[in-house]
């Protein structure tokens, strides 16, 4: 197994090395973002794959969940990040009913205008025609099964699924399905890592998993629940590298008290005049005291 490490020079991922990378047992690592500073920073950490999640409906816009956000407003943020992303494989996400009746029109405006190399929807076997008719557009295509939280209002709720024999039979099927549609990846989400073995074992494509445990080809987490910056407790999954929150709630408390304080700004973090221009103007200034006098 040859892992790149951070600094060293890069290849280009592409749908080829994330299926070489399943070959070859190399963990995929995946993370979403939503603009161009987070993609940058993403991009230069050597992750294998970003995904203009349409998580960002809850992350960015504060949404309560992903239902309302528009291809529009995707488009917007894939744009941003495409500016930041050199190697990575850049995925967005297809938002709800975006796919159900003009699949191929909109994935195609998420790589003619936002520079997508794929798009994701999310949906089983159900979705295998659609997402056909997306790749013979020569658009890769990554499915996405198990917890799809475009269907929390059937699911009731975002709860882990394929719990009961019936339901892994299904994810089976859907699994399936879409490995013969030929996707580029399928991300599982909210399943028993039991489940996520055995489907992962039987699919060519590459998985990857979030709350799926660890034998998925790769592992994708949302940057917001890694850096602390989603104002709740975080899902059973999440694990938290960093307190953004913290981080970013202290600096603005520190400017505040600085203005508040007159020590922001200093003379070193002012602008100055030109000596000679100064001088004039102290002269000027002094003639009018002494015309006053
Ligand atoms: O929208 C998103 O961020 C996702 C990932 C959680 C897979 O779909």
């Amino acid at each position: 197994m040859s892992l790149t490490p951070i600094g060293e020079p890069r290849h280009k991922i592409t749908v080829a090395s994330l299926r070489e990378k399943k070959a070859h047992h190399e963990p995929i690592t995946c993370l979403t973002a939503y603009d161009y500073a987070t993609a940058r920073l993403v991009d230069e950490a050597a992750i294998d794959v970003i995904l203009v999640g349409d998580s960002l409906a809850q992350t960015m816009l504060g949404y309560e969940n992903t239902l309302s956000v528009t291809v529009d407003e995707m488009l917007h943020h894939t744009r941003a990040v495409r500016r930041g992303v050199k190697h990575a494989f850049l995925i967005a996400d297809m938002p709800f009913g975006s796919f159900h009746v003009t699949a191929v029109q909109n994935a195609a405006r998420f790589v003619k205008e936002g520079g997508a190399e794929a798009v994701k929807v999310e949906g089983g076997e159900k979705r295998a025609d659609l997402i056909r008719r997306v790749i013979d557009a020569e658009i890769p295509v990554a499915g996405h099964i198990g917890l799809t939280p475009q269907s929390v209002n059937v699911m009731g709720g975002y709860k882990v699924q394929g719990k009961s024999l019936q339901a892994i039979e299904q994810l089976m099927r859907d699994a399936v399905a879409l490995d013969r549609a030929g996707v580029a990846c399928l991300y599982l989400e909210g399943i028993p890592r039991e489940v996520a073995a055995m489907i992962t074992a039987e699919v060519t494509t590459p998985t990857i998993g979030i709350g799926a445990g660890p034998d998925c080809d790769g592992q994708v987490l949302v940057i917001h629940d890694v850096l602390n910056l989603t104002f709740g407790p975080p899902a059973k999954f999440v694990r938290r590298y960093a307190d953004a929150a913290a981080l970013i709630s202290d600096a603005v408390q520190s400017f505040r008290a600085d203005v508040l304080s007159h020590q922001y700004p200093s003379d070193n973090e002012s602008y100055h005049l030109p000596k000679d221009t100064q001088q004039v103007l102290e002269d000027v200034m002094e003639r009018k005291q002494t015309f006053r006098r």
